[in-house]
């Protein structure tokens, strides 16, 4: 069992209109986010319409909608600006055909085209799939195959990367950025052009609430990335988690750090903060700490979502890197992703007078279900408390419920809005998830505290954890066999201090190759141009012979022992 902690940061009252949890949701339900949207008259709904054009619609068309900045750009669009650029894109869409339910495929840096596109897809009711800008060929091409992506909007520069000669579905290609000139034989078309000359007005395909939204496609410990599949009904949720844990209010300025490569850049990106009409802050280019605090001081950023990567970053660099930025705009800030330190959250009490709240959730539940709400008492180190309405338990292996501080497998009774609706091309893996009827297995093991609160322990599974990336060893894995010195490889995380998880990747070699300083980084080289820099393995050992099950299976299980010089446990099934 895990260390119990006793600590406690006593709740704060945040604004006059939530003095307390209790009150908060006793004056904003479920119920209520419900009958926000358009369906309950109509019985029709499409996300891009209540995340954009209702506000418009509503007389809010001049309020700020999408504050955006990188090195070179700083532009200002509000939601009648959002409205114009997404019908166009949605009238291009149309143009070619494109339609309900197929997937159109993003995959661009962040940039205010990528976000119009995106409202556009959602318009046609399209399902949107948006990829990480840092992918490389293997890991595009995986996806875009098993989606069956008919159309893709990139930039000339990263299309070098999508080998269309392997993706027969591919019939659009949509390049931002219009030069060097589009070839309308490989089915390339100019965005800037098609925009120009489409009507800025559509009438967009209304939708049932289990018609598809987006697919997320993140990693387990076996297999290729799994499609996770989402629909219309989890406006429910971003919307309601939006009020309820993002304590959106009307006037706010609101950043979210992540890509919408990543569930949280999405829900918590784009879906949660429109849907409540704020004002959203999206930069691009890289992380670095004096311009993060810069861009919180210019845009006077009231509240504030990011990741414990980024706060050890921010708390490595620290308290002079914030060189005299004001960040007194900030009312309210938390986190995702990865186990948040309690030595970082106070440093967070410190340094920005903010108490950092954790948040709890997966690509596969759609939003947060976990969390430290506004008002509520933090214990640095917990994830927080279930929201109101979501029931959480630690079941055992056979499903029986365990008593608190009972370490065991996180588990949240099924169904509620946001949770995915299948895994794309795979109902088996799908119904892994839920194998103990009534719940919805996490993968997580966590225990609960006396008091409701969740406290997480680790992954069940192999799954690595870099940065607040999910990464497969078995993506991994696969791609380091792929090069001509390597006979074996298997992949763990090994614990870092800052990264939480660095991948780290045990190799035996092919006859004819010796060991090398050299060869290491060479083959750290081939998975970082083949998957992405995040899934290379910073650290590589060489060895003999790896252990496998008699079935062939290498035993990471094993790896991860002797890394930690822990027992490696029962080794009945080893081949010798
Ligand atoms: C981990 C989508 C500890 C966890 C947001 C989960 C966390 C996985 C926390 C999901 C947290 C997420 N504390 N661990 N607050 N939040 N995780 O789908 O292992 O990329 O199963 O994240 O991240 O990763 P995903």
């Amino acid at each position: 069992m895990g260390q119990v902690h006793n600590e406690i940061i006593p709740g704060r009252v945040l604004n006059s209109n939530m003095p307390d949890y209790d009150r908060a949701v006793a004056e904003f339900t479920w119920e209520d986010a419900e009958r926000h949207f358009s369906w309950y008259d109509t019985g029709k709904v499409n996300m891009a319409f209540e995340a954009v054009d209702r506000h418009v619609l509503e007389g809010r068309g001049n309020a700020r909608a999408l504050l955006y900045s990188d090195a070179s750009r700083e532009e200002v669009y509000t939601y009648s600006d959002l409205m114009e650029r997404s019908n166009r894109f949605g009238n291009v869409l149309r143009k070619y055909g494109i339609g309900k339910g197929e997937r159109v495929f993003i995959f661009m840096p962040r940039q205010p085209e990528l976000y119009f596109s995106l409202l556009g897809i959602l318009k046609v009711g399209a399902v949107a799939g948006p990829l990480f800008e840092a992918f490389m060929e293997t890991a595009v091409k995986d996806r875009l195959a098993d989606s069956g992506a008919v159309a893709l909007v990139t930039t000339p520069e990263l299309l070098k990367r999508v080998k269309r000669e392997e993706l027969p579905e591919l019939r659009h290609i949509i390049l931002v950025g219009g030069d060097p000139d589009p070839d309308p034989d490989q089915g390339e078309i100019s965005f800037e052009e098609e925009m120009a000359s489409a009507p800025s007005d559509m009438e967009l395909e209304w939708l049932g609430l289990d018609d598809g939204l987006i697919i997320h496609y993140t990693s387990g410990s076996t297999g290729k990335p799994k499609g996770v599949y989402h629909v219309q009904r989890a406006m429910i949720q971003h919307y309601y988690t939006g009020k309820i844990v993002l304590d959106l209010q009307p006037e706010d300025i609101y950043w979210c750090t992540a890509d919408p490569g990543w569930v949280t850049g999405t829900s918590y990106g784009i879906f949660a903060p429109w849907l409540n009409g704020v004002a959203n802050v999206i930069r691009g280019g890289r992380f670095s700490p004096l311009d993060w605090y810069k861009s919180i001081e210019r845009n006077a950023v009231t509240v504030w979502y990011s990741a414990p990567t980024a706060f050890r970053m921010l708390m490595g660099a620290g308290k002079n890197s914030l060189e005299g930025a004001d960040l007194s705009s900030l009312r309210h800030v938390m986190s995702v992703g990865e186990p948040l330190n309690p030595e970082v959250v106070r440093w967070g009490e410190k340094v920005y007078q903010q108490r950092i709240h954790d948040t709890w959730w997966m690509t596969e539940t759609g939003a947060q279900l976990i969390c430290n709400y506004p008002g509520m008492d933090i214990k640095p180190g917990s994830m927080g408390r279930p929201l109101p309405g979501i029931e959480a338990a630690i079941l055992d292996d056979r499903g029986n419920v365990v008593p608190p501080y009972t370490m065991g497998n996180l588990a949240i009774r099924t169904p509620w809005p946001s949770m995915m609706k299948m895994i794309w091309n795979n109902p088996a893996k799908y119904s892994e998830y839920f194998r103990i009827p009534g719940w919805y297995i996490s993968g997580d093991s966590a225990y609960m505290d006396d008091e409701g609160y969740y406290w997480f322990q680790g992954r069940i599974d192999d799954v690595i954890n870099t940065s607040g990336e999910r990464i497969g060893p078995f993506e991994v894995e696969s791609k380091l066999v792929e090069h001509p010195a390597v006979a074996e490889a298997g992949v763990i995380g090994k614990p870092d201090a800052v990264r939480g998880e660095i991948i780290k990747a045990f190799i035996s070699l092919r006859e004819g190759y010796l060991p090398s300083a050299a060869l290491k980084e060479e083959i750290a080289a081939f998975v970082k141009a083949g998957l992405s820099a995040h899934a290379a393995p910073r650290e590589i050992e060489f060895k003999d012979k790896l252990p496998k099950t008699r079935s062939g299976k290498i035993m990471r299980r094993v790896l991860k022992a002797w890394e930690l010089h822990l027992p490696a446990g029962d080794l009945s099934t080893i081949e010798d």
